[in-house]
């Protein structure tokens, strides 16, 4: 196959949802009708248990689970689609974050009693502000829950979404009938029975023939004729250029658990959803079908056996292709380094693979190399642009408990960071050293990685910080960042990549500071331009 047919049989995407929602579900299903695995259950679920907080055996067994579902791949009709793990938990929203940036798209899960809900709304809106095609799938039918216009209001008021019905169904919860799928013009009966793989239609191209009475009864028939054509009233037609440029969201409805609305989901997903997609760096705006391979770390994962204790980068491979035993050029090093054993993987097992193409996730052994957003390429300075780090909410100094292993704790500290667990900023006045994280379940997986990976011990001191900003003066020299540099000593501090940052200890002393030095811009993402 050449080239370019090989990229544009390639679909990259990630689904997101709040958890419970039904992500794991869902791709469990998508996994069956690809003919990945062959029965439910063989996706672990990579959530969190309720309660399991405190659990570092269970943290620990949840990482290894999610080495193995970070990247799920499989073929159907002919494509070949790669599944982005995105954990649901907001403690790790962070990793979901990063991982957005190497998808192409993504399937946006909302439970149908529960709407919207506070992680998807995030998540969403970092997908809106990249313009990132979206498919909106509304899980679980075979429960009762909201009515599907309220739905569909609420899913464009919160998530700030144009949408557009591809399917709409026939009743719901304990009179769920089915679904009509506007999209391929047929009538789906739901029998409730999730063993059953491929689904039987009944084409029903006109509504207002008599085959749609005998098919779900007269008063449901007449139903779903008004609410059809309300759906076409208000609703706009699908168009495949604004859904592909973020700007309309097509919407599903199905009961991922029952197998239901999942194969006129994936159907349609194949036909619409984008084609490995043109990355812009900081240099330049680079295409797939370029001849030359380059590509960026999304996350890193440690291995968790410390007998071997070497991580794993997953790459996204943006343009030409990835050969192994290769020399690529590792820009933020400005050194080559080769790969004899690069991974691909699939749906429940990975393999080493001698070529890769745009699209592709490759896991590549790390020995320290690595660090979230760096750039491989065949020689040609790129440094890929879109991953920023956001203002931790939580912060806390870390001290040394083991004076004998100091050593240990900074390179145990260093790598985690690089690995994105959390984030670390050295205060300007006293060299002292603050961990901030998005969840405080953070706090305790870096200090069980540190002592059973590092040997390393470490205590946590509380400080008072309600949001890290990245400080941008529009001048240097200027007197007002001068005050400021000084007025504000105690409260500033350096981030890993050397940026200023300013660690406000309340919204009040932001906000007064702001208009104190307006010549001052705070940012409350590391990537700015
Ligand atoms: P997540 O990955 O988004 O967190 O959700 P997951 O797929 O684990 O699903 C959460 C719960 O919702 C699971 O039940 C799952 O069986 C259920 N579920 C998913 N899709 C549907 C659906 O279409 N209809 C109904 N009625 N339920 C659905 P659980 O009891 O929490 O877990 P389990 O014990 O079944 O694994």
């Amino acid at each position: 196959m050449s080239f370019k047919s090989e990229i544009a049989r390639r679909r990259t995407f990630g689904i997101i949802s709040h958890p419970d929602a039904g992500k794991t579900t869902l791709t469990e299903k998508l996994l069956l009708f690809g003919g990945a695995i062959q029965e439910a259950g063989a996706v672990k679920s990579n959530k969190i248990k309720k309660g399991a907080t405190s659990d570092f055996m269970e943290i620990e067994r949840q990482r290894g689970i999610s080495v193995a579902t970070s990247v799920l791949a499989f073929e159907y009709k002919g494509t070949k689609i790669n599944i982005l793990d995105t954990p649901g938990h907001k403690d790790f929203a962070e990793d979901t974050f990063r991982t957005l940036t190497a998808v192409d798209s993504v399937i946006v899960v909302i439970d149908v009693a529960k709407g919207v809900e506070e992680q998807t709304e995030k998540l969403v809106e970092v997908c809106r502000m990249r313009n990132i095609p979206m498919i909106v799938f509304i899980n679980k039918l075979d429960r009762e829950g909201k009515d599907a216009f309220d739905l569909l209001d609420e899913v464009e008021q919160k998530l700030g979404l144009k949408v557009t019905p591809m399917s709409f169904p026939i009743g719901m919860g304990y009179d769920f009938k089915g679904i009509y799928n506007l999209w391929e013009q047929n009538v789906n009966l739901f029998s409730g029975d999730s063993r059953k793989n491929i689904e039987e239609t009944t084409e029903i191209s006109d509504l207002s023939s008599e085959k749609l009475d005998e098919l779900i009864g007269d008063a449901s028939a007449e139903e779903l004729r008004d609410n059809i054509e309300l759906v076409q009233g208000i609703y706009p037609k699908f168009d495949k250029t604004k859904y592909l440029e973020g700007h309309l969201q097509p919407v599903f409805f199905g009961s991922a658990l029952n197998n239901f609305g999942v194969r006129e989901l994936l159907d349609a997903f194949v036909e619409i959803a984008p084609t490995p997609r043109a990355k812009q760096s900081e240099e330049r705006l680079v295409k797939p079908d370029e001849d030359k391979f380059t590509g960026f770390v999304f996350k890193i994962h440690a291995n968790m056996d410390p007998n071997h204790r070497d991580r794993l980068a997953f790459i996204k491979i943006v343009s030409g292709t990835f050969k192994r035993n290769t020399p690529y050029l590792h820009v933020r090093n400005n050194k080559k380094l080769k790969f004899s054993s690069p991974n691909a993987f699939f749906a429940e097992k990975k393999e080493i693979v001698d070529i890769s193409y745009p699209g592709d996730i490759v896991g590549l052994h790390d020995t320290g190399n690595f660090k979230i957003g760096d750039t491989l390429t065949e020689g040609e300075v790129i440094n890929y642009k879109g991953i920023p780090s956001f203002s931790p909410e939580h912060f806390r100094y870390i001290n040394n408990a083991d004076p004998l292993k100091s050593k240990q704790l900074y390179k145990g500290i260093d790598q985690l960071m690089d690995e994105g667990v959390a984030q670390l900023f050295t205060l300007e006045l006293n060299g002292r050293k603050v961990i901030g994280t998005v969840g405080a379940l953070q706090y305790e997986v870096i200090q069980y990685r540190l002592e059973h990976e590092y040997g390393a011990k470490c205590t946590y001191e509380n400080l008072n910080v309600h949001k890290a900003c990245w400080v941008e003066p529009t001048d240097k020299k200027n007197q007002e960042f001068e005050e400021f540099s000084r007025v504000k000593q105690r409260f500033l501090a350096k981030d890993k990549r050397g940026q200023l940052v300013f660690l406000a200890d309340s919204m009040f002393t932001l906000q007064m500071t702001q208009q104190k030095y307006p010549s001052i811009i705070f940012h409350f993402t590391s990537e700015y331009d």
